[in-house]
């Protein structure tokens, strides 16, 4: 796409070889090199850990400008669908790249709506979980054996298995996430109830009791329907990479998505907005900001200013902001506008941006740093932030997924290495062997980091 005829030369100093190597071009963003060749055809690998310069896939679906703060799915500003559209909507864009028509999105919802049930032996599944196990823990689990129930959707080459694949997964991931907290709370679960929106249904499945009847809050329902909306999608994030890479193998769909769940679950990803809530209340009060803020800049402190930082946003996380605006409007109408955990992470949020440190490094606050706090006005438990995430980034995943199945070049996905360990030798016999210390290059018994470079 618009690739012109432009390369890029890379010469070996030592030899005074050099290999010529094409540019890229899409549609908006930086060119890229193809390094394809550059093994093959001049014996070297890239080295790039935690691919901050290397594109791994060329994709149509969601694009970001981290120095702008602009996000963009499939070309529309995030700002004109949190405010105009709806998550179904939002899904039916990522998944087929045009806005519906309303007989398209009538179509689409319905189908979904026809998915929303889980397998009736699923609930003995769950019994098999500690009441108390981490919801994300439960979905991991419960995603990966969807596998088991649908023989009908895993042929990942019929585009018709990898549709209703897809229906299925953004269907049932609400009726499993409230099942995993009614396990976790000893209630029984709540059947999905289709006359309900997709927000409003979970927030039934989360909060129903058979005993009384249960009214959607409206202000929740449309809070959690914009949330969905501004975590559906993001590039090719450490989940989504994970999703694609077990794709690339040919593992079925929900096999891949439970990769993906186990790789947002972590706190430097989507288990940052469980790690927000937590950090704000071991700060506890705005008094202690300082001292905080002076561990977060330690390098001999682990301590993290969670909710802060992007690898891409190198501003404000456009996400960040229509969450932060909506915080104030949830609060006021059914949390508690004086939550003092919301005027302390106005506070912390107005004093790391005044400090060099985070200036220096263009951190600003990421979609993390304020979602945890509407959860808790909704009354969502902390441990199940990450369960929210996970909703609405299946419908991202498995946007993604499908693009790069459908990718007639595909191939299944092997980075290379620089190798550090020990040269060929010999196996010695035990009788010759003497007590070594655990190799250099190692996590020693007591999980010190390997050496680097
Ligand atoms: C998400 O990729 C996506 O798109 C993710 C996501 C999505 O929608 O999928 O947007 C969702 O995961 C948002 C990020 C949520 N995570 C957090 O809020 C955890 C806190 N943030 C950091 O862990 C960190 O900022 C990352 C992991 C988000 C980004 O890390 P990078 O890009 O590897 O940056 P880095 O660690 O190299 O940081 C650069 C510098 C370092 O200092 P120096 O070595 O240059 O002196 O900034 C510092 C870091 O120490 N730094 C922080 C910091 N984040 C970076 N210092 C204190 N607190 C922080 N939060």
């Amino acid at each position: 796409m618009g690739d012109k005829k432009h390369t890029l030369t890379l010469t070996d100093n030592a030899t005074g070889k050099a290999i010529e190597l094409p540019v890229r071009y899409g549609t908006e963003g930086p060119p890229a090199v193809d390094i394809g060749p550059l093994y093959r055809d001049f014996g070297y690998f890239t080295y790039d850990p935690g691919f901050v310069s290397t594109g791994s896939c060329r994709s149509a679906i969601t694009f970001i400008d981290g120095d702008q703060g602009v996000l963009l799915y499939r070309g529309y500003p995030i700002e004109q669908l949190a405010e105009k559209s709806t998550f179904l909507e939002v899904a039916y864009l990522l998944l087929y790249g045009e806005l519906p028509s309303q007989d398209q999105l009538d179509g689409f919802t319905n189908v979904i709506v026809r998915h929303t049930m889980i397998n009736e032996s699923l609930k003995s599944f769950y019994q098999g979980f500690y009441h108390d196990a981490h919801p994300m823990a439960t979905m991991v689990g419960v995603v990966g054996s969807l596998s088991a129930f649908y023989h009908d959707s895993t042929d990942i080459r019929n585009p018709q298995h990898r549709e209703i694949a897809a229906h299925r997964l953004i269907a049932k991931m609400p009726t499993i996430a409230g099942a995993s907290y009614k396990h976790s709370i000893g209630e029984p679960f709540v059947y999905p109830k289709n006359s309900l929106s997709y927000a409003g249904n979970f927030l039934r499945m989360m909060f129903a009791v058979p005993s009384e009847e249960y009214v959607v809050d409206p202000v929740a329902e449309k809070a959690l329907d914009l949330i969905f909306i501004l975590h559906a999608d993001h590039e090719q994030n450490a989940s989504t990479s994970t999703v694609r890479l077990a794709g690339s193998s040919g593992a079925n769909p929900f096999a891949c998505i439970a990769s993906g769940i186990a790789a947002l679950w972590g706190p430097a990803h989507g288990g940052a907005n469980e790690a927000v809530l937590r950090m704000l209340a071991q700060i506890g009060d705005v008094k202690h900001i300082p001292q905080y803020l002076a561990k977060a800049k330690d390098k001999n402190d682990p301590f993290r200013l969670m909710g802060f930082g992007h690898r891409v946003y190198k501003n404000y996380d456009p996400r960040a902001r229509i969450i932060r605006k909506m915080c104030h409007e949830v609060l006021e109408k059914v949390g508690d506008q004086h939550d003092p955990l919301f005027e302390l992470a106005l506070r912390l949020e107005e004093l790391a941006l005044k400090d060099d440190y985070f200036i220096e490094r263009k951190l600003y606050p990421n979609v993390d740093f304020y979602s945890g706090l509407i959860y808790k006005a909704l009354g969502i438990p902390t441990n199940m932030f990450t369960v929210m995430f996970a909703i609405a980034r299946t419908v991202g995943w498995v946007a993604q997924w499908m693009e790069m199945i459908g990718e007639p070049d595909q191939k299944i996905g092997r980075p290379r290495q620089i190798y550090d360990g020990p040269a060929a030798r010999d196996y010695l016999p035990i009788r010759r062997r003497k007590s070594a210390p655990h190799g250099a290059g190692t996590a020693d018994l007591n999980g010190e980091a390997r050496n680097t470079d």
